[in-house]
This record gives C-alpha cells, sequence and structure tokens, in this order.
C-alpha cells in the first residue's frame, strides 16, 4: 500500500497530524510500534497548559514567558510564542473532537496549578487528560478514514537523495521487512526516557528509536543531554504519580514528616531536592490526606485507585513512598520553523523532535499542548508538500540491507542476554546520566556504552520462530539505545555547565558561554560528533548550501 501521508506514532502529536494531513481524496496512514492505548501521551495525566481566553494577551504573554524561563536560555522564541498563542483554539479543537475537560458548575472548563507555572493554567480531565485525549483522537481519526498500522517497528527511512520516499519496517507480525512509501513522512515518535529503564515512567519500548532512524538518515540531533526527572514516581514500580497530585494542594514530606521544598517549583528543582533526601538516607512521601477523600478521589481518580492497587495504599490515611525517574526528553531531532528538517517532505513533532520549545527544561503540562500544537503543524506542511510533489523512487539496496540485519540477527546462536544488557544500561544512566552528574560518572558510562556497543552486532535471537519474535525487536531496540545512550553522554560531558534539567555537580554554575544547544551528527558508522549549533546565520547558509548541491 501507499500513502500520500505516513505518520509514525500514535501519540498526542501523530494522532493531531494524521487527522490534519488527511482530506476527503488522500491515503495517511498511522504507524505503530506497539499498543496505540499505551503511548506516553495517553500516561501524561495532569493536564495540558492553556490560555482559555484567545484575547487574554497578559495571561498568555504570561504563559511563554514561563516556558521561555523554564527553558534555561535555551528556548526558541518563535516556537513558544507560536504554542502559547495557538493554545485556546487547540483545546477549541479538542473539545470539539470530543474531549471532555473537567467543568466547574457553570460550564467553565477549570484550571489546576503545575509546577514552575505564574497562574492557574493546567486543563484536564481529572488524572487521565492524556488518556482522554488520545482516545478521543483516535476515534476521530479513524472516523475520517485514517488507517492504523500497528506492530510496526521503523528500521530506516526511505530516501531518494535528500528526499524521502517511504519508510523501512519490520511488521512485528511476521517479521517480514516491508517499505510503505509515501510522499511525506512525519515522525511523531515520542522521547527516549525508556533508556533509563528500571527508572522511568515510559514504558520500556521508549527508546528513542526515531532519533536513531534520524541519525543514520544524516539529521542532527539537539538538547540530547535534557532529560526530565519527574519527582513522583511511585518508589517500587515507577509508575507516575501525576503533578496534579501537588497541583491539588499535595506535600512531599520526609520520613520525619518535613516539608523540604516548595511542592510546585520546576521538576529538575523538586527532583534534586529529593534526590538530596535519599542520598541523606530519607524517605520521601506524597502526603495527601489532609485534603480528604472526597477530594481525592474527585480530582485525582485514577492516583487514588493505583496507590490502592499497586501499593496497597489508601492516599486518604496513609503516605505513598515516592522518588524521582526520567520522565520526558527535551532533546530531539532537529527541527527549523517548528516542524521542517533537512530532508525534503520530512516533518517531525512531538517529544522525538527538538523545536526549541522546552529548551533545557519542559513546564508541566507543555508536553500535551507542544504535541497537539506542532503536530497540527506537521500535518498541515505535510498535506501541502504531499500534494505539490509526486512520489519518489525507492532505493531497494537500503531495503536489502535491512533484510540482511534482521536474517543476521536469526541465522546464528548466542549465549548473551540482551535483557541483562538493557536492565544494566538503565541502572548505568540513571546512577551517572541522572539527576546529578559528574565527568567522572560520564566517563565511566561513557566505557560501558563503547563495550555494549561493540556487544550489539554479535547479538541473536534464542527463539528462531519468525511470529511475533520479541527477541529481535529487543534487538534492534538495543542497537538504537545505545546510539542514543552515547549521545545523552557526550552532550552531557561537553555541556561543562549547569542548566535546567542538566545538573552537573563539579559546574554548579550556569555559564552565559554555553547559552546554545548542543548537536550530535553521525560522520560515518557508529562515530558521533558533538558541538555546540551553529550561529542561525550559518545554519541558514548551510541549509542553502545543502539545497543546491542536492
Ligand atoms: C503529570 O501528570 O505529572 C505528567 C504530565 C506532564 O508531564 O506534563
Amino acid at each position: 500500500m501507499i500513502y500520500d501521508v505516513v505518520v509514525v506514532g500514535g501519540g498526542i502529536a501523530g494522532l493531531m497530524a494524521a487527522i490534519e494531513a488527511k482530506s476527503s481524496t488522500n491515503r495517511v496512514a498511522i504507524i505503530t510500534k506497539g499498543n496505540l492505548f499505551k503511548s506516553n501521551s495517553s500516561l501524561a495525566s495532569g493536564g495540558i497548559n492553556s490560555v482559555l481566553d484567545p484575547y487574554d494577551y497578559v495571561e498568555i504573554r504570561k504563559h511563554i514567558n514561563d516556558t521561555f524561563t523554564s527553558a534555561a536560555g535555551l528556548g526558541d522564541k518563535k516556537s513558544i510564542e507560536h504554542m502559547c498563542k495557538q493554545a485556546p483554539r487547540i483545546i477549541k479543537k479538542l473539545v470539539s473532537f470530543g474531549v471532555e475537560f473537567d467543568k466547574d458548575d457553570n460550564g467553565v472548563i477549570v484550571q489546576r496549578s503545575f509546577g514552575g507555572g505564574s497562574a492557574k493554567r493546567t486543563c484536564y480531565v481529572g488524572d487521565k487528560t492524556g488518556a482522554a485525549i488520545t482516545q478521543a483522537l483516535i476515534k476521530h481519526a479513524k472516523s475520517l478514514g485514517v488507517q492504523f498500522l500497528v506492530n510496526n517497528f521503523i528500521m530506516n527511512l526511505a530516501l531518494h537523495h535528500s528526499k524521502v520516499s517511504g519508510v523501512i519496517s519490520l511488521r512485528r507480525f511476521d517479521s517480514s521487512v516491508v517499505v510503505y512509501p509515501a510522499k511525506a513522512v512525519i515522525l511523531a515518535g515520542g522521547g527516549y526516557a525508556g533508556i533509563y529503564r528500571g527508572f522511568s515512567t515510559n514504558a520500556v519500548d521508549y527508546t528513542g528509536d526515531l532519533l536513531a532512524v534520524a541519525l543514520r538518515a544524516g539529521l542532527r540531533l539537539q538538547d540530547m543531554e535534557f532529560v526530565q526527572f519527574h519527582p513522583t514516581g511511585f518508589a517500587k514500580s515507577n509508575n507516575l504519580v501525576s503533578e496534579a497530585a501537588r497541583g491539588e494542594g499535595g506535600y512531599l514530606v520526609n520520613d520525619e514528616g518535613k516539608r523540604f521544598v516548595d511542592e510546585l517549583e520546576r521538576r529538575d528543582i523538586v527532583s534534586r531536592a529529593i534526590a538530596e533526601q535519599i542520598e541523606n538516607g530519607k524517605k520521601v512521601f506524597i502526603d495527601l490526606r489532609h485534603l480528604g477523600k472526597e477530594l481525592i478521589e474527585k480530582k485525582l481518580p485514577s492516583l487514588y485507585k493505583n496507590a490502592f492497587l499497586q501499593a496497597g495504599i489508601d492516599l486518604s490515611e496513609e503516605l505513598l513512598p515516592i522518588k524521582p525517574v526520567a520522565h520526558y526528553t527535551m532533546g530531539g531531532i532537529e527541527a527549523s520553523n517548528g516542524v521542517n528538517t533537512d530532508i525534503k517532505g520530512l516533518f517531525v513533532c512531538g517529544e522525538c523532535a527538538a523545536n526549541g520549545v522546552h529548551g533545557a527544561n519542559r513546564l508541566g503540562g507543555n508536553s500535551l499542548l507542544e504535541g497537539a500544537v506542532f503536530g497540527e503543524l506537521a500535518g498541515i506542511r505535510a498535506l501541502a508538500y504531499s500534494r505539490a510533489k509526486d512520489f519518489y523512487p525507492i532505493d531497494y539496496s537500503k531495503v536489502i540491507k535491512d533484510i540482511e540485519l534482521v536474517d543476521k540477527i536469526f541465522d546464528k546462536d548466542t549465549s548473551k542476554n540482551f535483557n541483562a544488557m538493557r536492565i544494566s544500561l538503565g541502572n548505568m544512566m540513571f546512577s551517572n546520566v541522572g539527576i546529578k552528574r559528574t565527568q567522572e560518572g560520564l566517563e565511566k558510562a561513557y566505557d560501558y556504552i563503547s563495550y555494549l556497543r561493540s556487544e550489539v552486532p554479535t547479538l541473536h535471537c534464542i527463539g528462531k520462530e519468525r511470529t511475533n519474535n520479541v527477541e529481535l525487536v529487543s534487538i534492534l531496540e538495543l542497537r538504537n539505545v545505545t546510539e542514543i545512550a552515547e549521545a545523552v553522554i557526550l552532550s552531557a560531558l561537553k555541556r561543562e555547565e549547569s542548566r535546567g534539567a542538566h545538573f552537573r555537580v563539579d559546574h554548579e554554575e550556569t555559564n552565559p558561554k554555553y547559552a546554545e544547544s548542543i548537536v550530535v551528527q553521525e560522520l560515518k558508522k557508529g562515530i558521533l560528533r558533538v558541538f555546540f549549533k551553529e550561529h542561525k546565520l550559518l545554519y541558514k547558509i548551510r541549509k542553502i548550501f545543502n539545497a543546491k548541491t542536492n
């Protein structure tokens, strides 16, 4: 099957993109690696930021300023202004697609506080906002005729010179490598916090696959060192305790019953404060008892239920142990003008993209907004591009290489345990590339990753069954994970300062000299170059030069 537009990723950004790219006559598909209902967007429970009145310029300006301040010198003003100004319209659009935000007795959408915000501007559906939004969007996309191709693992982009001509995918059902030709492709496949396996709110398959695909296609990754640690994960399971809990007035207390931080500070500040308590041998809890059972059940029903089911804790009477966990990654595929890339016909949006909206640190509640606003924009651009262009040829020599890779993984035997490698990689990343970093720790992590990168080509499936072989996907993911982890570590080593979510114990100050993004490029297979991004003018000249030589 061929498509006018292929969207990779089924979270809020991908769904908005597909809806916008669909016309009454064209063919649009959403491709997902796994379960459509388990995207990070659907787990983002606390809410979506927006000023509701589009003419309230003062409040919109405050939203812009909060977002810009949180980005710690690396925010892109144009992208931030675009997002915050579009927000009131986007909320209306989501309502028109069937999202039922919580309202007061007068039928007005209610809003809660989120950390780092100077006003209450987070709209919500109880504490399952992301799930409510994605379900409404899936329904709407289906009603428009968007096709859903689930259980497809994207191996590479199909390119014709510097133009996209489709995607090369592993069909998980039968392990066959297939091509989906497309005039335009949108990458919206989420971030890489899942590489912190065992210490992340993300599903384990959030392995930064599309970032690795982009790197292999010659694109650059930006801001990779900035990993957001959410202050509150369940201490045992890592599942998210939504910021809504603090937004509704919950406290953070240690085992002496003392509050030790302003709960509505930015996530990096709260996470570091908790980490310090834990370093000093204390336990940390979320305390909702003073809110009363009625409010907890009304505003935080999922959390109330999950605390009971997962930890046997009644939040109206007991404290819930928590710890900070990797939650969101600000780094991504370098985007210009919001969603464009250096490959013609290829657009990026959502967590896998770096468009400068979050810079060094994202505000809670801005991820669903960014996904919706830039997903919509990517869909509009992809539709216009696909209308103006024809299909470009598929380079089948690249497809054959991917078929050979899959065959090689099946053909030989191994005694190596790649699952154990993924787990130890998660441990190593959290310990050495976590909330607090040092040169020594980062170098240790780099050595470990170099070792793992040399091991990956020697990994093979133990089970040779080609139907739904989970080992095959795990090995391909590990290949991507090691590349992405290396990009994170090298960027973190290069940034010899503390900024936003990146905290270097050996360089605690923010250094104005480093007020620029770091980008990562693959020079040749497996060799990464990491450098501070050139000035905007130089970047433009490079793009013009590239366009002329292609
Ligand atoms: C949360 O509910 O705490 C997650 C939402 C977000 O990360 O924006």
